[in-house]
C-alpha cells in the first residue's frame, strides 16, 4: 500500500494529495516553504520584548552572545517567553468563558437565550451561596453569571473553583502559593513581570506560569463550561458521524468553525428555520447539511449530535471539496488562509466575531442581543450561494466514521450506574469506575487533549497513543481535536471494544460506553479536572496519586500550554508530542521536567514517539498503582 504522506485519516490524505497536485495550496505546503525552521525561535532563544533588541543568545555555551542587551540570560529569556505563552492562552480560554457568562446574565424567559439546565444551575448557585429559595430562576442566573464576571477582577480572594480541587490539592496550592487570585489580575501580572526590567528569575516565572494557568482550567475554561451547560444543555451520549465523508452533495452545505457555542447554538436553530427550509427548496438544494470544525464542532457535536466535519487541518480542505456554502467562524484557530483560498471556490467566508476580523472575508457580526436574526441571515447568505457551486469543482471523499459522543461527567456517573446495585450503593457517583480502576479491571486513566500541528502526520500521534492506552486497559478521555481524531478513526463507536483490552472491553460492554469517552472542546478540559477531583475525593488521595495522566500530542497553541501547564499543576503528569520552545535553557527544561515534581508532584515529559510515550504513560499508571497498593 501506498505510504500515507499527509495524514493517517484517508479523507485528508486523499484531499491534500489532489491539493498538492493541482497546485492548490494547503498548510503542508507552506510548512514546506518556511524550510528548516529558525534554530533560535525553536530552542525558544530569541527576545523582541524591548526595541533594544530583538536579541538572540547562542545555543553554543561558550560562544556567541551569552546575554541579551539588558543582561537577560538565556535562562531569563525562555521563561519569561514560556510564562507569556502560558498567559496568552489563558486569556483566551478565559475571554470565552467571560463571553458565556455575558450571555448567561442577558439570558431571558423570551429571548434568544434561554435556561435549559435548571439542575445544574440550581447546583452551582448553591455551590456558590447564592440564594435560590422563592427566587426566579433567571434573577438566580444572573446573580450567578454576575459572580462569575467578577471572578475576572475580583480585588481580593482566590478563583471559586479551586475549592473543588480535593483537600489535599488545595494545600499544595497554597504551601506554594499557587492559589489563583482574580483570573484578569494573574494575566496582567505576567505581562507586568516579563516587561523588559522587571522579573529575570527562570524558576520564579515558572511559578508565575503556574499560578496563571490555573486561572483557565479552574477559572475560565470551567466557567465557560458550567454556564454552557446551564444555557444550552449538559451534553449526553448521542450518535454522530465524523470526517468530510459528512458532507452532502445535494444539500447546501454550512461548516461551523471556532470555539464558543453562543454562535453554533443559534445556527442549529436558524438551520431548521421553515422560511429559511422554504427557501432551500426554492434554490434546488435537498436541505441544509450543518456540520462543524474544530471545537465549535463538539460543542454542538455534544448537545446536538451535528457532524464532526473534521479538525484543525482539515479545514483548507472542507474549502477545497468545492461543496461548502459557507464556513462561518468566530475565534480561534481559524486559518487567514481560508480567506484566499474560498477565493477560488464559491464558498462564503464569514467571519462573526469582533475579535477575529480577518482580512478577505466577508464580516457579518454576530450580535448576541438578537442573536437568532443574525444566525438567520448568515444562513440565507449560505443558501443564495448554492447557486454558484460549480459541480465541477465537487469532490467529496467517502470516508466518515459513526461516533458516540457527549460524555459530560454528569453522564458518565449516569452510564456507571447501570452497573451500580441498588440495595448496596447508591447511584450517581463515580464510585463503579472508582472500583474497576482500585480492582485493577482498568489499569487506570488518560487524558488525550489537544490540536494538530504539521510536525506530527495529521491524526497519528492522537490515534496511535489512544490505540495503544486502551490495548493496555487504560481507559481515554478526550476533548477538542484530538477528539476528533479519535471520531474519524472509529475509536468512540462501540465496535472499538475490540480494540481494548480484555479489563476495559468488559467494563466498556456492562456500561455501554465506547473506550474513548468524547468529553468536548478544549475549555471542557475543565470537565476532566472535576473527573478525577471526585475519583480522588472518593479515594481519600491527592489527584497526584491518581493512576491517571495525560497527554497532547500534536499540540501547537499556547492554549495547549496554558492546559498542560494547569494538567501538570493539577497533579497529573503530562506528555507532549511536540517540543516547547524551551530546549535553548538546562534550567527551565529542568524545571519542567524533573523538579516541578518536587512543587505540584507532577511533571512534563517530552515524547515524540506516541508508541513510546504510551509505554511510559503506561508505567507511570503501574508506578502509582504501586504506591497506592492497589491490585497489581
Ligand atoms: Fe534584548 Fe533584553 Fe530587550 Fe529582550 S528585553 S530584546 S533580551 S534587551
Ligand atoms: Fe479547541
Amino acid at each position: 500500500m501506498e505510504e500515507k504522506i499527509y495524514s493517517i485519516d484517508p479523507a485528508t490524505e486523499e484531499l491534500a494529495r489532489k491539493a498538492a497536485n493541482e497546485g492548490i495550496e494547503t498548510l503542508w505546503d507552506r510548512k514546506k516553504a518556511m524550510k528548516t525552521p529558525c534554530g533560535f525561535g525553536e530552542q525558544g532563544l530569541c527576545c523582541r520584548i524591548c526595541a533594544m533588541g530583538p536579541c538572540r543568545i547562542s545555543p553554543t555555551k561558550d560562544k556567541g552572545a551569552q546575554k541579551g542587551i539588558c543582561g537577560a540570560t538565556a535562562d531569563v529569556i525562555i521563561a519569561r517567553n514560556l510564562a507569556r505563552m502560558i498567559a496568552g492562552g489563558t486569556a483566551t480560554h478565559s475571554d470565552h468563558g467571560r463571553d458565556i457568562a455575558h450571555v448567561l446574565h442577558m439570558a431571558k424567559r423570551d429571548g434568544n437565550y434561554k435556561i435549559t439546565d435548571e439542575k445544574k444551575l440550581l447546583n452551582l448557585a448553591k455551590e456558590w451561596e447564592v440564594e435560590i429559595e422563592n427566587r426566579d430562576i433567571y434573577d438566580i442566573a444572573h446573580e450567578v453569571a454576575e459572580i462569575a464576571l467578577k471572578e475576572f477582577g475580583k480585588p481580593f480572594g482566590t478563583l471559586r473553583f479551586l475549592e473543588r480541587a480535593p483537600e489535599q490539592r488545595k494545600s499544595v496550592w497554597e504551601k506554594n502559593d499557587i492559589r489563583t487570585g482574580a483570573i484578569d489580575k494573574e494575566i496582567a501580572t505576567i505581562m507586568h513581570s516579563t516587561h523588559i526590567g522587571c522579573a529575570a528569575d527562570a524558576k520564579d516565572l515558572i511559578h508565575k506560569g503556574m499560578r496563571t494557568s490555573l486561572a483557565d482550567g479552574w477559572g475560565g475554561s470551567m466557567i465557560g463550561t458550567e454556564f454552557s451547560d446551564i444555557l444550552f444543555g449538559m451534553p449526553v451520549p448521542r450518535e454522530t458521524e465524523a470526517n468530510l465523508g459528512v458532507l452532502e452533495e445535494d444539500q447546501v452545505n454550512i461548516i461551523v468553525h471556532g470555539h464558543e457555542p453562543s454562535l453554533s447554538e443559534m445556527m442549529v436553530l436558524a438551520a431548521e428555520d421553515p422560511e429559511l427550509l422554504q427557501l432551500v427548496e426554492e434554490v434546488g438544494a435537498k436541505g441544509i447539511n450543518l456540520s462543524g470544525m474544530c471545537c465549535t464542532s463538539n460543542e454542538v457535536a455534544m448537545r446536538h449530535g451535528v457532524k464532526i466535519a473534521g479538525n484543525l487541518n482539515q479545514q483548507e480542505l472542507a474549502v477545497f471539496t468545492g461543496a461548502v456554502e459557507a464556513i462561518i467562524v468566530d475565534v480561534q484557530c481559524i486559518f487567514p488562509a481560508l480567506a484566499p483560498l474560498t477565493k477560488c471556490y464559491h464558498t462564503k467566508f464569514i467571519t462573526t466575531s469582533p475579535k477575529a476580523k480577518i482580512t478577505g472575508a466577508t464580516h457579518m457580526e454576530f450580535e448576541e442581543g438578537k442573536a437568532l436574526q443574525s444566525a438567520k441571515e448568515i444562513v440565507r447568505e449560505a443558501i443564495l450561494n448554492f447557486k454558484n457551486r460549480d459541480a465541477k469543482k465537487v469532490f467529496i471523499p467517502k470516508a466518515k466514521s459513526p461516533a458516540v459522543v457527549g460524555y459530560s461527567v454528569e453522564a458518565i456517573k449516569k452510564q456507571l450506574d447501570k452497573v451500580v446495585n441498588s440495595q448496596i450503593d447508591e447511584g450517581g457517583t463515580l464510585k463503579p469506575l472508582a472500583d474497576c480502576i482500585t480492582s485493577g479491571v482498568i489499569r487506570g486513566a488518560a487524558g488525550v487533549v489537544g490540536c494538530n500541528n504539521p510536525k506530527v502526520k495529521h491524526d497519528y500521534g492522537h490515534v496511535e497513543l489512544m490505540k495503544e492506552l486502551i490495548k493496555n486497559d487504560v481507559i481515554v478521555v478526550t476533548t477538542g481535536c484530538a477528539a476528533q481524531a479519535a471520531a474519524k478513526a472509529g475509536l468512540m463507536s462501540k465496535e472499538a471494544r475490540k480494540l481494548a483490552g480484555k479489563g476495559l472491553a468488559k467494563v466498556c460492554e456492562l456500561v455501554d460506553i465506547p473506550p474513548v469517552l468524547h468529553m468536548g472542546s478544549c475549555v471542557d478540559i475543565s470537565r476532566i479536572l472535576v473527573l478525577v477531583s471526585e475519583l480522588a475525593k472518593l479515594l481519600k488521595v491527592d489527584i497526584s496519586d491518581l493512576p491517571v495522566v495525560g497527554a497532547a500530542p500534536e499540540w501547537m497553541s499556547e492554549k495547549a500550554i496554558a492546559i498542560g501547564t494547569y494538567v501538570v499543576t493539577s497533579g497529573i503528569d503530562t506528555w507532549l508530542g511536540v517540543v516547547p520552545p524551551v530546549t535553548g535553557s538546562d534550567l527551565v527544561v529542568d524545571i519542567l521536567t524533573n523538579k516541578a515534581k518536587d512543587i505540584v508532584g507532577a511533571k512534563f515529559h517530552v515524547e515524540p514517539d506516541p508508541h513510546k510515550a504510551a509505554q511510559q504513560m503506561i508505567e507511570r499508571i503501574e508506578e502509582k498503582r504501586e504506591t497506592l497498593g492497589l491490585a497489581a
